[in-house]
Parts: structure tokens; C-alpha cells; sequence
């Protein structure tokens, strides 16, 4: 009994002095690693040639990476979302290469001087690391600078494709870029160029249309106005204010319906099946456009190639993108993307940047990332020369935009939501409609009407006329942007005087005794982003049938209106409307669409997509068949015209 108290005491006291010293030997360790962070210089710089702004960027780009750890080459890789930031010293720390704000990812004060106040922080954070590489920082700039009230929202790109011009598509992404640019942002991951052949996809409306040739032009109109805004750097010379990111590569649109990777989802981040004629003859043109016009980095897709993701496909990303179509800028990665390879974190990064990914949009945990890429390299799972690729074309796209030659500020001569933007997007909200019947020759509204009765879900709502990636990733609702005018606004300024305009989100005008002479139901769909909006049965809701129905007894003539993102089946009730027309999702400047109601300016839109009379023709296949070979409700280029 005695000898086994005792041995326990004895045994109490050893772990007690082992515990203490393991505190002391860590408080010192950590002592240790303090000093010599705080106090040993920094490794010297080997060459400072690359500041030299009169050197070819090669040379510059050759002696930059010559200096270079490979850990700092590893930070330039990574993408990360500013709330994923631990602490902003790690941005110094770890030399990291970019920084976004996805949809939703505001600063706390969400202005125009907030959004530079940040950007700048973070600019200023990058430019204290030992080598001053400075940062790119990415938006979804898709309609406008959405993420920012006040900005002008543009209509969404399935509305420019409609106007199939590409001079006033690439006014519109310029003037977006200003907008951009005047944030001190200098990146934006636009344009789109899927090409949506089933309109069950919750991001139909990000793209300009299914018809190769006609993203093509306009994808090449997009990287050219958004490039076009420009920075003065040192001496007279001149830069691209915003690099433009054409996305999703490859193949992206072409999903099949249940196939989605993400539970959640039903054909978003879905597989596209292996085509190599498809590929050459329809997705890979507007990408050799977008190049050809400029775009110096390009996004990999959430999609598959038949069962491998996108982001692990050496064949598509370094043998076509990079080989085939010559492409010399950095490929980065969609949101979380790299991690949806198999095998674990270890094993994805390493697949995703032997296949060709440049920069990961990590989003979220830098500091495993870079330890696992180091890693990897040291061990041989990861070539040297593919991580001094991956930089090297990350850098080239920096100098390009003169990020070693300038002060980063916000341009702050450019202005948000100024009215000479709005005037635009007001022009291309007009020209993007699409009318689709006329009866009777209802529209343009004659001007012997006197009075107009309104209704529906989309009448008097900003933030659904806007769609998503309005403020939000899922939009808004209401009418609270800043200077926006909803389709009722505007249809009530237009009339003045000359008509009475009643409006009833319901259509219930019952009581109003006398039947009005024209009724204008402005129907659609509230906003969703991505898998969200993946929809089985894309119908008009049952209250805005009911609206329409309501309306049609209590009035003459009844005009349907649809604000949505894709075309939706109404095979059983278009006939029984005098008019229809699509809206798409046509952004702040709601005016525009009544230009065009009152014949202000002439319908002249004209359907990106085919419209589709039931879920059993879909998809539509590259020829522009249906699935069941039965005819589609509207053909692709259909639009009637009015002056
Ligand atoms: C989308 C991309 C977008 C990225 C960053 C992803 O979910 O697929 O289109 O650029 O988020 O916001």
C-alpha cells in the first residue's frame, strides 16, 4: 500500500516537471521565433531590376522572380476572400497574390470611399512585402458594380445579347470599368461566355446567348471596353485601369440536368459531356475572341468535362487554353473549385496546378495552401518551372496593368451612377426587349389612351428588375438603390398628364368599376444566383397568373411584360395576350422600358436563346434542335420590330 502511494507522489512530481518544462521550452521557442522575426532583416533583394519601368516586362518579370522564395511564388497563387483574411499583416506576410470580394463581400461602410478606403489598405498591405509585389483585387462587376448602391446596374448580360450590338456592349463595359475603377478595384471577373442551352440553369442570364458567334463578338466587345478605361503610371505612360476575366472555361451551359456535383444543385457545377467537335466549333471561339481582344487571365469552370472537373483537366487548360489557342496570361480557378477535386486538399492542389491552374480561388484557408504547395514542390509532387509559369503569367498580367509604375489609388474623377451612365444602361434597357407579340398592333401605346392599369410581382421592384449579384450574391428586394427607377416609375413619369396609371400588385381592380384601356402586367421571377435559381419547372408564379387574369377582366388589352432571367414556359397562356414582350433583367434604369412601351424608341431586340414550349425539348442541342424534335414556342433570333 505504502510503496504504491509513494510511487504515485513520485510519479505526480515527474509529470509535474515535465509539464513545466514543456512550458518553458515552448515560452522560449516562441521567445526565439519572435526575435528573429522581429529583428533579422529581411532576405536582401537580389535584383531590383523589375522596378525599372524601361525594361522589357520579361526581364522585369525574370528578375523579380529571381528574387523570389518559393513561398513568395506560392502567395502570389493564392485568390483569397477578404473575409477570409485572418489579420492583415498576412497579406505582407505571406505575399499573397490576389484578394476578391465576392457577391455580398462589402466593406463596412459600402461607398465609394469605403470600397477605396479597403482596396487601399489592402493595396498598401501587398506593397509592404519584402518584394512590394502589389495585389490584384477581383468583383463580379457582371451588370455594373453591383456589390456598390448607387452604382448603375446594367442590364444583365442575357439583355445585351439581345441588342446583339456589340459597339453599345462594349460602351457598357467600359463604363462599368469606370465605375470599377473608381473603387480603386482592378479586376473584375467578367464577361461571361457560356452558352446556355437549358433554361432550367439558375445562370442563363449570365450569359450573352447560346450562338457561338454572337458571344464571340460580344464577349471580345466586353474584354475591349472594360480594358479601355485608362491609368496614367509614371511619365506619360498609360494603363488598363481593370483586367477582365472571361469565364466560365469550358463547356459551361452544356451541362446535363442532374448531374450537378453539389447535392444542393440540380444541373449547376453539373457535367458537360465530352465533345471535341463541340468543343472546337462552339465553346472554344468566343474564348480565342476574348484573347485575341486582350483578356489576360481567364476562369476555369465548376463543370466537368464528362467526369473530371474542369480545374483538373491538363488536356483543356494547358494543352488548349495555353497551347492551342496560345494563351499567355494566368488561369485562375472558381470559387472553392480546386477543392471539388478528389482525393483531399493535399492531392486537389496539386492535380489543379499540374494541370494548369495559375492562381487558386482558394477561397478560404491560405496558410494550409501555401504550406501544402511548398510542400509538394519540396518533394517533387510539383515541378519548380510550373510555379515560375503560374507566377510569371500572374506577373505579366500585373505589369500589364502597370501595378509596379503607379500610385493605386481610386480614381476619383470617375464617378458612380453618374448620369451619362444611366442614359447608357436607360438606351440598353430599350434595346434589349424583345417583343414578342403584337396583336393588333397594341404596342407601341397609342396616344389615345388614357387609362393604364398596372400590375404584377416585377411593376414597382428594383431589386427584382435587377437580379442577382445586385448588392447581394441573391440580389435585393425593393425599391431602395440608390437613383434606380422601377418599370412603374418609369411608365408613370412617361404618361404624365396624358393617362391615368393605376397600379395594383394584385390586378385586383374590381372595384374600380370601368374597364381601362390597356392593362400592363410586369410578371417574373425574384432574383437567385447560381445553383439557386435551378429550376425544374421554369413557370410564372401562380400569383402572377392571377394578376393577368385579374387584369384581362378589367381591361381592353392586356400587355404581358416578363422580367426574368431566362425565358419561362407560358405555352398555355400566351395565346389568350394581347402582347408580350421580354425584359430580361434589365438593372436600375426601369425608364427604359417604358421608351420603348410608349414608342419613344422602336422594339428592335432580338432572343439570344431559343425560347422553349416545355421542359421535354430540353436541352436544345448545338444545332438548335429540341431534345423531342417538336417546335420551340419562339426560335432563337426571333423578335418583332416596331418604329
Ligand atoms: C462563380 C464565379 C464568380 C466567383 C467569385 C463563383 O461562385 O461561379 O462566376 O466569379 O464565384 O464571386
Amino acid at each position: 500500500m505504502n510503496t504504491h502511494m509513494e510511487n504515485k507522489k513520485a510519479f505526480s512530481v515527474f509529470a509535474l516537471v515535465g509539464i513545466l518544462l514543456f512550458v518553458f521550452a515552448s515560452a522560449a521557442l516562441a521567445f526565439f521565433f519572435f526575435i528573429l522575426y522581429k529583428y533579422v532583416p529581411p532576405l536582401p533583394v537580389k535584383d531590383m531590376a523589375y522596378m525599372d519601368a524601361t525594361l522589357p516586362v520579361e526581364t522585369r518579370i525574370t528578375s523579380l522572380l529571381s528574387s523570389m522564395t518559393l513561398e513568395e511564388k506560392v502567395g502570389q497563387m493564392a485568390l483569397v476572400s477578404k473575409d477570409s483574411i485572418v489579420r492583415m499583416g498576412d497579406v505582407t506576410h505571406y505575399g499573397i497574390g490576389a484578394v476578391l470580394s465576392n457577391a455580398g463581400a462589402k466593406p463596412a461602410e459600402n461607398t465609394q470611399e469605403g470600397w477605396s478606403t479597403m482596396v487601399s489598405d489592402f493595396t498598401d498591405a501587398s506593397k509592404a512585402s519584402r518584394l512590394g509585389v502589389p495585389l490584384l483585387y477581383g468583383v463580379d462587376a457582371i451588370h455594373g458594380h453591383g456589390n456598390l448602391p448607387g452604382a448603375t446596374i446594367f442590364p444583365h448580360a442575357i439583355g445585351l445579347g439581345a441588342t446583339a450590338d456589340a459597339e453599345l456592349v462594349e460602351k457598357v463595359a467600359k463604363a462599368t470599368a469606370e465605375e470599377v475603377a473608381a473603387t480603386g478595384v482592378n479586376w473584375s471577373f467578367s464577361p461571361n461566355l457560356d452558352e446556355p442551352k437549358d433554361i432550367r440553369w439558375g445562370r442563363v442570364y449570365e450569359a450573352f446567348s447560346d450562338d457561338p458567334k454572337l458571344v464571340a463578338s460580344l464577349g471580345a466587345a466586353y474584354v475591349k471596353g472594360t480594358q479601355s478605361v485608362l491609368k496614367m503610371g509614371s511619365g506619360s505612360s498609360t494603363y488598363p485601369a481593370v483586367l477582365s476575366t472571361p469565364k466560365h472555361f469550358v463547356g459551361a451551359g452544356s451541362m446535363i440536368w442532374d448531374s450537378s456535383s453539389n447535392k444542393k444543385y440540380r444541373i449547376d457545377q453539373g457535367k458537360t459531356p465530352v465533345n471535341e467537335k463541340f468543343l472546337n466549333e462552339a465553346y472554344l471561339p468566343p474564348f480565342a475572341g476574348a484573347i485575341d481582344a486582350g483578356a489576360q487571365s481567364v476562369m476555369v469552370g465548376l463543370n466537368s468535362w464528362g467526369i473530371r472537373k474542369l480545374s483538373a483537366s491538363k488536356h483543356l487548360i494547358t494543352e488548349v487554353l495555353k497551347g492551342e489557342l496560345g494563351f499567355n496570361g494566368f488561369v485562375v480557378s472558381d470559387w472553392y473549385g480546386v477543392y471539388e477535386i478528389p482525393g483531399g486538399k493535399y492531392i486537389a492542389a496539386v492535380s489543379a496546378i499540374d494541370s494548369g491552374i495559375d492562381m487558386v480561388m482558394l477561397p478560404f484557408d491560405y496558410k494550409s495552401f501555401i504550406r501544402n504547395v511548398v510542400f509538394a514542390v519540396r518533394v517533387g509532387n510539383i515541378k519548380e518551372s510550373r510555379i515560375d509559369d503560374a507566377v510569371r503569367r500572374i506577373l505579366r498580367a500585373k505589369f500589364a496593368l502597370g501595378l509596379f509604375d503607379q500610385v493605386n489609388t481610386a480614381s476619383s474623377s470617375l464617378q458612380i451612377g453618374s448620369n451619362e451612365h444611366r442614359q447608357l444602361a436607360r438606351e440598353a434597357v430599350s434595346r434589349s426587349l424583345v417583343l414578342l407579340k403584337n396583336e393588333e398592333d397594341v404596342l407601341p401605346i397609342r396616344k389615345s389612351v388614357t387609362s393604364i392599369r398596372v400590375a404584377g410581382s416585377a411593376a414597382d421592384n428594383v431589386g427584382e428588375q435587377s437580379g442577382a449579384w445586385t448588392v447581394e450574391w441573391q440580389g435585393i428586394d425593393g425599391n431602395w438603390l440608390p437613383g434606380a427607377t422601377s418599370i412603374l416609375q418609369g411608365i408613370k413619369t412617361r404618361a404624365g398628364t396624358n393617362a391615368d396609371v393605376q397600379y395594383e400588385k394584385d390586378g385586383n381592380f374590381s372595384a374600380n368599376g370601368q374597364k381601362a384601356d390597356i392593362g400592363i402586367a410586369i410578371v417574373g421571377e425574384s432574383p437567385y444566383a447560381e445553383g439557386w435559381g435551378d429550376r425544374e419547372n421554369p413557370i410564372l408564379y401562380k400569383e402572377d397568373l392571377q394578376a393577368i387574369l385579374n387584369l384581362q377582366a378589367t381591361c381592353e388589352k392586356v400587355i404581358v411584360v416578363i422580367v426574368s432571367g431566362r425565358p419561362l414556359l407560358v405555352s398555355n397562356e400566351v395565346s389568350s395576350w394581347d402582347g408580350l414582350i421580354e425584359a430580361w433583367l434589365p438593372g436600375s434604369e426601369g425608364q427604359g422600358v417604358a421608351d420603348a412601351l410608349f414608342g419613344d424608341v422602336p422594339f428592335t431586340g432580338k432572343l439570344p436563346v431559343p425560347w422553349p414550349a416545355s421542359t421535354q425539348q430540353l436541352p436544345i442541342g448545338q444545332d438548335g434542335a429540341t431534345a423531342d424534335g417538336s417546335a420551340l414556342l419562339f426560335a432563337r433570333d426571333f423578335g418583332l420590330t416596331t418604329r
